[in-house]
């Protein structure tokens, strides 16, 4: 039959893992399982125009706008992305698409938009593969898929297109969980986690220099990496327990050393290389310090650049801001962090 032209349109959210996910092997399996919070505010906005391809040709015929403009870079990647795609979905020869996407944070806040942009744009294609076909069984199968996908597009992408938290990675601590797709565990979070709040402090705004790609690769020849993988999948058992309990204080310390021993490995990589800035480690000693004087839950985390995260429950919100702009935004590029929270997950617009 012939198909019409149409539009699919989604939101996904960005995420924060708390257990790290680094290191790969065969097509985007990863070597542990992780654990994440999904966010509110960083998220990626994604139409899919689709319309059939008036002739039909080899690769896949796409287009691509970024907040209104062209981008060939980007439409090379998505094109990749769909061409991988082509055993499951032959259908996506036999259209053209136009990608108009854009992105809630600043452009060059350092901030990786991989996780919401892929997230977003496999959940579009799911949508279009009911859109076309028939409705998958249930609205379970559909996020598996969309997680399936995602992952495809990039790892950690495959834990944001669920609320609350989820886990990715064959764990033991969650029976059905999986290497291929993310599974939420939205209904483990005790309530406390449920209000935490994720302000990202903007470092540095500069892109990154090592791609998490290269990144991934270079535990392949990390002496640490057996040990690293074992503690890993020990550290989600852990972390889904703490999450569970409502424990803040072990939550954070966990939290905190998986931030560290991630950079720990990018440093004993050869070549080695550092991606935290001077003052990411002020940042650091400053929450320290205001944890000794205050006791308050607040803890950091990193992700593979040199942005600091601090997590803490609603309750102590103001205090911490206060703290922030008092204390901490000195040490940020043009003095600026983005606000962000523990979400409900990607919306169908
Ligand atoms: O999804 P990738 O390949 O960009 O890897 C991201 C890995 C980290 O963000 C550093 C950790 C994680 O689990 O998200």
């Amino acid at each position: 039959d012939e198909v019409e032209a149409g539009a699919i349109r989604w939101r996904s959210p960005s995420n924060i893992a708390l257990v790290k996910y680094w290191g790969k092997h065969g097509d985007q399996l990863p070597r542990n399982a992780s654990v994440s919070f999904t966010l509110d505010a960083a998220a990626t906005d994604t139409t899919l125009h689709y319309t059939p391809r008036q002739q039909l040709g080899e690769g896949i015929d796409l287009e691509l706008y970024l907040d209104g403009n062209p981008r060939v870079d980007f439409a090379e990647r998505t094109r990749t992305f769909f061409s991988k795609l082509l055993p499951i979905y032959p259908f996506l020869r036999q259209l053209s698409f136009r990608v108009e996407t854009q992105n809630s944070f600043p452009h060059s806040a350092g901030i990786a938009s991989s996780a919401s942009g892929m997230s977003a744009l496999a959940l579009c294609l799911v949508s279009l593969e009911e859109a076309l076909f028939e409705p998958l069984t249930d609205r379970g199968a559909f996020y598996r898929k969309a997680s399936f996908l995602a992952r495809l597009g990039s790892g950690s992408a495959s834990r944001s297109v669920y609320g609350s938290a989820a886990v990715w990675g064959k764990s033991e601590a969650v029976a059905d969980s999986s290497d291929e797709y993310a599974v939420s565990i939205a209904d483990r979070l005790h309530p406390v986690f449920q209000t935490y709040h994720d302000d990202i402090l903007l470092v540095s705004r500069e892109e990154k220099s090592v791609s998490s790609r290269a990144g991934h690769g270079l535990m392949e020849q990390n002496p640490y990496a057996p040990p690293r993988y074992d503690q890993a999948n020990r550290r989600v058992t852990e972390m889904l327990r703490l999450l569970m309990e409502g424990d803040t204080e072990n939550f954070g310390q966990l939290l905190e050393s998986e931030a560290l021993t991630l950079h720990a490995l990018m440093m004993s990589s050869r070549p080695y290389y550092t991606l935290i800035e001077p003052n990411t480690l002020h940042v650091i000693k400053l929450l320290q310090h205001y944890r000794r004087e205050t006791g308050h839950p607040v803890h950091f985390t990193l992700d593979a650049g040199p942005n600091v995260h601090l997590l803490y429950p609603d309750a102590i919100a103001g205090e911490v801001k206060d703290f922030i702009r008092g204390h901490l935004l000195p040490y940020c590029e043009d003095k600026l962090y983005l606000a962000d929270r523990v979400g409900k997950g990607p919306q169908q617009l």
